[in-house]
């Protein structure tokens, strides 16, 4: 049998290989609420306009509620013949509502069907994500505002540099994560246009509204260009690349995660709830979550990847290339969605382990800097001149495999005279930090300031969603 939504001029069926590639219910099934918000403002436009009746718009608005309701309960059988879910949604309503099903395709095609139908899915989720973040950010800030004289090594080339505090280390992650918010909302606002009633590729001779159906469906107007609205995909690029930039940076603080629970680094624990054991080695606590935060990233940029090359050699306008934007895109965002999840349960759950941390802080001559700017500071040395001096203490200490405060003043002068016993104030971790207090330094008062301001911020925001 032929298909009845297009099988007009065709004497047979597709051959079941046909059906099997060409079907997308599999996975575009996913955007049945989409589907049926879009045709209910499509029908109730062609009301307004009087392109049909308002017994015809009563009947499929009645019926795809119908419909809706159906999916909603488990009870719809998806049907692979009928393609995808489009054809899905209005086959059923058919059934319910009889002829007047045929009248909702007036003055629109599938192929304005799906991008509107996508672009509600991207952005609905997009929305979920933005509040994912900013919850993450809030779990952040209250550990950072906890710890904000918590004394830690930083690190450059994952060697001890100089102190931070752990608060400043977690609160450049919310920095982070500002930043990733600011591309999602960015994508969202160029994203925000309807292209419902570009109809297959050049617009319809029906007289319909399609600022109404861009209003109904909260866009901000339509699209302006026909061709491009059955075409485009960059708004789901848009959102893959900054779903792809979260992804890194989870997987960057889900690498430290890692880092730090080892027993060599001992920084942080992470309960029960977050770890995994070993079937093979008992004393074995994975922290199997933020691996797979850090695993999950690649099919982030996958999806991304993916359908850039997909796009690429596409002439304008629709073609079916296009049905294989879905899964990335579904599977990319949902994934980020489940990472943001894990990280936020993590940053909630984690328990530094201050003593280590601060142990581990004073390690690998971390002080060195404060030393060689005490030098500047006080004796006025040339930073170059200082920064030799300091090498040779540090040398002299590392010889004796000892810490910079651990050499005695007359070994110091013996390298420059002119060092007095007030140097050793400034040998110590605590006193490194407090004195960073450069704009956006590491000085616990700053870092107390900063995370104060965004728990300030970020709870004011939740409380007004
Ligand atoms: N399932 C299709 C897709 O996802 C819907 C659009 C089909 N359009 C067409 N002209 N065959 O792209």
């Amino acid at each position: 049998m032929s298909n009845r939504m297009w099988g007009g001029r065709f004497a047979t069926g597709p051959d079941a290989i046909m059906e099997e590639i060409n079907a997308s219910i599999g996975f575009d099934q996913k955007l049945w609420r989409q589907d049926i918000r879009a045709s209910l403002a499509h029908a109730a436009m062609l009301g307004r306009t009087g392109i049909l009746t308002s017994e015809d718009v009563q009947a499929i608005t009645d019926g795809l509620k119908a419909v809706e309701a159906e999916i909603e309960s488990g009870g719809f059988t998806f049907s692979r013949a009928l393609e995808d879910i489009h054809m899905n949604v209005e086959s059923r309503l058919r059934e319910l509502i009889g002829p007047a099903a045929g009248r909702l395709h007036t003055a629109r095609s599938r192929n304005d069907q799906v991008a509107t139908d996508m672009r509600l899915w991207v952005r609905d989720t997009a929305d979920l994500i933005d509040q994912q973040i900013a919850d993450v950010q809030l779990a952040l800030a209250g550990k950072a505002a906890e710890h904000a004289g918590s004394v830690m090594p930083g690190f450059t080339h994952l060697q001890s540099a100089q102190p931070v505090t752990f608060g400043h280390h977690l609160l450049a992650y919310v920095e982070m994560l500002a930043r990733d918010r600011g591309r999602f909302a960015d994508a969202r606002r160029r994203m925000n246009e309807c292209p419902l009633g570009a109809a297959a590729l050049a617009g319809t001779s029906f007289p319909i509204d399609r600022h109404a159906t861009a209003a109904a469906l909260g866009f901000s107007r339509p699209t302006a260009n026909s061709l491009d609205s059955v075409s485009d995909r960059d708004f789901a690029l848009e959102m893959l690349s900054a779903a792809s930039i979260t992804a890194m940076h989870l997987s960057r603080f889900a690498e430290e995660i890692v880092l730090w629970t080892t027993p060599q680094f001992g920084f942080v624990r992470l309960s029960d709830k977050f770890t995994t054991g070993s079937s093979i080695m008992p004393q074995k606590r994975n922290p199997d979550a933020a691996e797979l935060v850090r695993g999950k990233a690649g099919r982030v940029f996958g999806a991304l990847q993916g359908l850039l090359t997909m796009m690429k050699g596409l002439p304008l306008t629709y073609s079916k290339d296009m049905q294989e934007d879905k899964e990335g895109v579904f599977d990319a965002l949902q994934t980020l969605s489940l990472c943001l999840a894990a990280i936020g349960g993590m940053v909630r759950d984690m328990e530094p382990d201050t003593k280590a941390m601060r142990k581990a802080a004073g390690l690998g001559y971390a002080t060195a800097t404060d030393l060689a700017d005490w030098l500047v500071r006080v004796l006025k040395m040339p930073f170059r001149d200082a920064h030799h001096v300091t090498g040779k203490l540090v040398g002299l200490a590392s010889s004796r495999n000892v810490g910079l405060e651990k050499l005695s003043l007359e070994e110091m002068q013996a390298v420059e005279p002119a060092i007095t016993e007030e140097v050793f104030a400034v040998l110590g971790v605590e006193r490194s930090v407090k004195s960073r207090t450069s704009h956006g330094g590491t000085a616990p008062a700053l870092v107390r300031r900063e995370a104060a301001r965004w728990l300030k911020s970020l709870r004011k925001e939740a409380a007004a969603d």
